[in-house]
């Protein structure tokens, strides 16, 4: 008999999303009429932008014929949606990406766990607390951390504490860690990073060897001039950051799956006699081994977004989430509830009234408005006290939810 990876016997609990969707059929079984109205996992429900439908659809067709069709293809990613990546997504705001640093993938959410593979055991993790589940679960997985504590926090792993108090943004370690997750626009506080703040993050990094794992899945939500999008836009990011992004929450591609991670030629870890390695080429041969490229299909569909209608459909798609969130926003805070986020992202953070656990509150707002949203202590110690709500909804769900929430709860 096979002996187990025993790390994973030190995850605490079932992934927080299967967790909320459990509770919300058990719910759902007992009381099959209560109309549900989901605005917890941050899952699109638009339909995709019609650019990336024709584009699929037409890359269907080349499949059905010998010329055109298709097989494996790199494993890095077709050029052309490299370059359309480098081009429109970094070279335009003046990062000095290219095509070849970029990996296209079946998602971010892989990626930032796979990423692991590349980095040897022993290495000092930091997370934000609170945090997108992900990164913590991972680590848990390859032995980067070890059980969790009765305050559910695993130890060897460094919590960085993002409050209202620090605008949701953490301060600066004083211990040197070696990988820093950092996600702006944040899930789940839906916060964002200034260019000061990110610059003292590659400081940082960059005088301690460290490597930050930027999550930028949400950047396309940013509405502020003056945020950054990448963190590439920090200058000195290139010799200390790797960067991940999405098309599931700017074009909907949750369910249709394609991502991309950026790991820039000079970026550097150490081998077990202390030389410098490449991490480029360690990605390269990590993803050449393990994986066979996003399907040609989906790639065609993901170039579509920067072509010039598609650009539009996907400025169309975000407008339409972030008025939601607006609502959301607006809807609440009239109630007297202390809500943040919202601007730059599609999650609103909202401060549970009362002193209530996040737990509670999630089951007084199915219960009583059949609404769900995602428990903030679900992303860490942090995240106690607080409930996100997500605008990924029809308008008409979201006023729904705004009027029911309003009914039932007021400070
Ligand atoms: C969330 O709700 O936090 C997101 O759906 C996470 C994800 O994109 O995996």
């Amino acid at each position: 008999m096979p002996t187990i990876n025993s790390n994973y016997l030190n995850l605490k609990a079932g992934y927080l999303f299967p967790e909320i969707g459990r509770r919300v059929s058990a719910f759902a079984e007992t009381n099959p009429d209560a109309p549900i109205i989901k605005l917890g996992i941050g899952d699109v429900t638009e339909p995709l932008p019609e650019a990336c439908r024709v584009a699929m659809q037409k890359a269907i067709q080349d499949q059905g014929k010998a010329e055109s069709f298709h097989g494996y293809g790199p494993e890095q990613g077709y050029g052309w949606l490299r370059s359309a990546i480098a081009e429109h997504d970094y070279k335009a705001r003046g990062c000095d990406i290219s095509a070849d640093e970029i990996f296209v993938s079946d998602g971010s959410k892989c990626d930032t766990g796979n990423i692991l593979d590349i980095f040897g055991p022993g290495n000092t993790i930091a997370v934000t607390d609170p945090v997108y589940p992900v990164y913590v679960d991972t680590n848990v997985m390859v032995g980067n951390a070890g059980p969790a504590g009765d305050n559910d926090e695993y130890s060897g792993l460094v919590y960085l504490r993002a409050t209202a108090e620090n605008n949701f943004t953490p301060q600066i370690p004083e211990q040197r860690v070696d990988l820093i997750y950092l996600c702006y626009p944040n899930n789940p506080t839906g916060a964002v990073a200034s260019k000061a703040y990110l610059k003292q993050w590659v400081d940082y990094a960059n005088s301690h060897g460290s490597v930050i794992l930027f999550d930028a899945a949400y950047e396309a939500f940013i509405t502020e001039d003056d945020i950054p999008h990448s963190i590439y836009e920090i200058e000195g990011a290139k010799t200390c950051a790797i960067e991940f992004r999405s098309f599931s929450k700017n074009a909907g591609f949750t369910g249709t799956r394609c991502g991309l991670t950026v790991v820039p030629k000079g970026l550097v870890g150490k081998d077990s006699s202390g030389n410098d390695v490449a991490l480029h080429g360690l990605w390269n041969r990590r993803q050449s081994t393990r994986f066979n490229g996003a399907s040609y299909i989906i790639q065609r569909g993901a170039e579509a977004v920067y072509s010039e209608a598609g650009q539009e459909q996907v400025k169309g798609l975000v407008s339409f989430y972030l008025e939601n969130a607006k609502l959301i926003l607006e809807g609440l805070a009239s109630q007297g509830l202390e809500c943040s986020g919202g601007v730059n992202a599609p999650y609103v953070w909202i401060k549970t009234p009362d002193k209530m656990s996040s737990w509670d509150f999630f089951d007084k707002l199915l219960s009583e408005a059949h609404v769900v949203g995602t428990p903030g202590s679900g992303f860490g110690q942090s995240g106690e006290g607080y409930f996100r709500l997500s605008a990924f909804n029809s308008r008409a769900s979201v006023n729904e939810a705004i009027d029911r929430i309003a009914a039932k709860v007021s400070v």
